[in-house]
């Protein structure tokens, strides 16, 4: 939801700027712009509509932009206005002594334009942002003396959220930045310092980092870092070293990142499991989390937006299978304002992998308020979400780029599959021979996604197929329904082919009315259970002339003689299957973009992390 990324020291900050911005541009692309401080201190703006490329062609081309060794960028995901290029970032002040990039949203604008409009001040764009930019110079115009100052005065009276990077005439040597609510980081170099939105902006030059807090503002220079709290006093915090590295978050010999994060899910399982069991059961107190809590809950409140919220439901299905605790899975831009019912001795998990979603943020300081202990799951360390939840459970699956998320889904399902096992051992409720069985069996689901992951050509005859549809249906019971909802975000996020997702007995109550010949059904039978029961689903569709790609294990095969194509998955537990089918379909969309000539990583419309509610 927009990246931003401020650079000074010695190099060249426009080189530096770009390949912040690109490592960014997940967060956004509707358009992008850097501001440069040439010699004598005055600012350069550049800005583009599109993604980053137009802006680095535009650059090459503009032979009148100088080297300089201090800069700010940014990469927009519209809120405000249109994705052109007045609307794009940075902004600058009524008569340009100030330039801002900003990540966020200024709730309280249309007052504060109008206060600057009432002034005689002139706007050249329809951003929210915009303002900011008028009320830090008009504040700084004051004596021109105290920047800082000026930037704290302006953002008391705005409202809303923050990750600002601000230049001002008279102090070449210096960016400051404020955070609220919107993720900034410093990242700190020798000889030359960074301020950006997320790590993997500044991995390739440093990993020292340290995220700011809400309220603070810094005062950044080459040599040099100061943080201000919210009461404006100087603060001395820790840096922390970055578990990533910096080929982590690069493509290597992909084609794109979705593929290559589809493709590293045997390694982030593992990295997920290492030091988790113990004498073949599972073990979190390398995480200081107590599951003996979790055990006594009365009801599990889980609480994430999109594929999060899918784990979710997989994770809902496993406890209460195990365990035997309700589970209520709540989606977080609903949970905030329907004055959730939440009890003492309940138990709440937030799920984000970005840790950064401002609904789901927005639902942990509720729990948190309600008194209820929680714990989160993400994979970011340095996130909000990390930093305010009571206990932190992470994935560790290394950055996630792509927009649509794959091996962070796997993790987060798989993690709750492992504190399924965990409460329900405590409980009593399974055995100890079936607890030490199934978490044998989660240790080695890397080899079974390594398996099915060799045998990807099969799928390449369906993602043909789907190439010219309008339209597809994922069916499941059970287990199945529980992923089938992650396996349709995945096809319609990446490929804009409308898809919904079923369960299987319940498209004969309406939806049955819209398949006709040859609409796609892609039905998943993993639970042998039900293996009769989908077959008499997939016999209806059938009959109306649908086409069905089954996925099922070896014992399922005879679903075939019913169906158009069939995938096997290799042997795995049966609570894993679905996991494993899950996986089957995020390859399958892949194919399917890329086919159709899409942009794999950066479907239209969305951005990685959404730091607006
Ligand atoms: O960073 P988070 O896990 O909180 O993000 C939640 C959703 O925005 C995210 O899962 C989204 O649905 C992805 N585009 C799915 O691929």
């Amino acid at each position: 939801m927009c990246g931003i990324i401020g650079y000074i020291g010695q190099k060249d900050a426009r080189e530096e700027l770009l390949s912040g911005l690109y490592a960014l541009e997940y967060r956004g692309y509707d358009s992008s712009g850097i501001a440069l401080v040439a010699q004598g201190g005055l600012v350069t703006v550049r800005k583009k509509k599109g993604r980053i490329s137009e802006l680095e062609a535009l650059l090459k081309s503009d032979t009148s932009v100088k080297r300089s060794g201090i800069g700010i960028g940014h990469t927009r995901w519209a809120t405000h206005g249109a994705p052109n290029d007045a609307n794009s970032h940075p902004h600058r002040g009524n008569v340009g002594l100030v330039t801002v990039v900003h990540n966020g949203i200024i709730e309280n604008y249309v007052e504060l334009r109008a206060e600057c409009i009432a002034r005689g001040e002139e706007f050249s764009s329809e951003t929210d942002t915009e303002v900011l930019a008028h009320l830090i110079e008009f504040e700084f115009e004051k004596d021109r003396k105290d920047p800082l100052g000026a930037l704290q005065r302006a953002i008391a009276k705005a409202q809303g959220s923050w990750g600002l990077c601000v230049l001002f005439e008279g102090y070449p040597q210096t960016i400051f930045a404020a955070k609220k609510d919107s993720p900034l980081l410093i990242g700190f170099g020798k000889g030359e310092n960074y301020v950006a939105s997320d790590i993997t902006a500044f991995l390739s030059s440093t990993r020292e980092y340290l995220p700011l807090c809400d309220g603070d503002c810094a005062v950044v220079s080459a040599e040099n870092v100061e943080i201000y709290d919210a009461k404006g006093t100087l603060q001395n915090r820790e840096h922390t070293i970055a578990l990533w590295d910096k080929d982590s978050a690069q493509k290597g010999a992909y084609d794109c990142f979705m593929n290559k994060e589809i493709h590293e899910q045997p390694e982030t399982v593992n990295k997920l499991l290492k030091g988790r069991t113990k004498d073949s059961l599972p073990d979190f107190s390398a995480d200081g989390f107590d599951v003996s809590r979790l055990a006594k809950a009365e009801t599990i409140h889980i609480v994430a937006c999109g594929s999060a919220m899918h784990s979710a439901l997989y994770g809902k299905h496993i406890i209460e299978e195990l365990a035997r605790i309700p589970v209520k899975v709540e989606v977080a831009s609903e949970f905030r304002y329907e004055n959730p019912i939440m009890k003492e001795n309940d138990f709440a998990f937030v799920i984000s992998q970005s840790g950064e979603t401002a609904d789901t943020l927005a639902a942990l300081r509720l729990i948190k308020q309600r008194g209820i202990p929680n714990a989160a799951i993400v994979n970011v360390a340095a996130s909000t979400i990390a930093r305010e939840a009571d206990g932190v459970l992470l994935i560790k699956a290394g950055p996630e780029i792509a927009v649509a998320t794959t091996k962070a889904y796997t993790s987060q399902s798989l993690i709750l599959a492992l504190l399924a096992v965990a409460v329900a051992y405590k409980k009593g409720t399974i055995s100890d021979k079936y607890a030490r069985e199934f978490t044998h069996n989660i240790t080695t689901f890397s080899d079974s996604i390594s398996e099915m992951l060799e045998s990807t050509k099969k799928l390449e005859n369906i993602a043909k197929r789907l190439e010219n549809q309008h339209s597809a249906f994922f069916i499941g019971r059970g287990r199945d329904y529980a992923t089938i909802f992650e396996a349709s975000l995945k096809l319609k996020e990446i490929t804009y082919i409308h898809s919904e997702a079923y369960a299987a007995g319940e498209l004969k109550h309406g939806t049955i009315s819209l398949v006709t010949d040859d609409v796609n059904v892609i039905a998943f039978a993993t639970d042998k259970d039900l293996f009769d029961k989908t077959l008499s689903n997939i016999k209806e569709v059938k009959a109306r002339r649908g086409y069905v790609f089954l996925i099922t294990g070896k014992d399922g095969e005879y679903l075939s003689h019913s169906c158009d194509e069939t995938f096997v998955l290799p042997e795995v537990d049966d609570h894993l299957a679905p996991l494993l089918a899950v996986i089957c379909c995020q390859y399958i969309a892949y194919l399917t973009s890329k086919g159709m000539g899409l942009d794999v990583d950066k479907p239209r419309n969305l951005a990685k992390s959404v730091t607006v509610e």
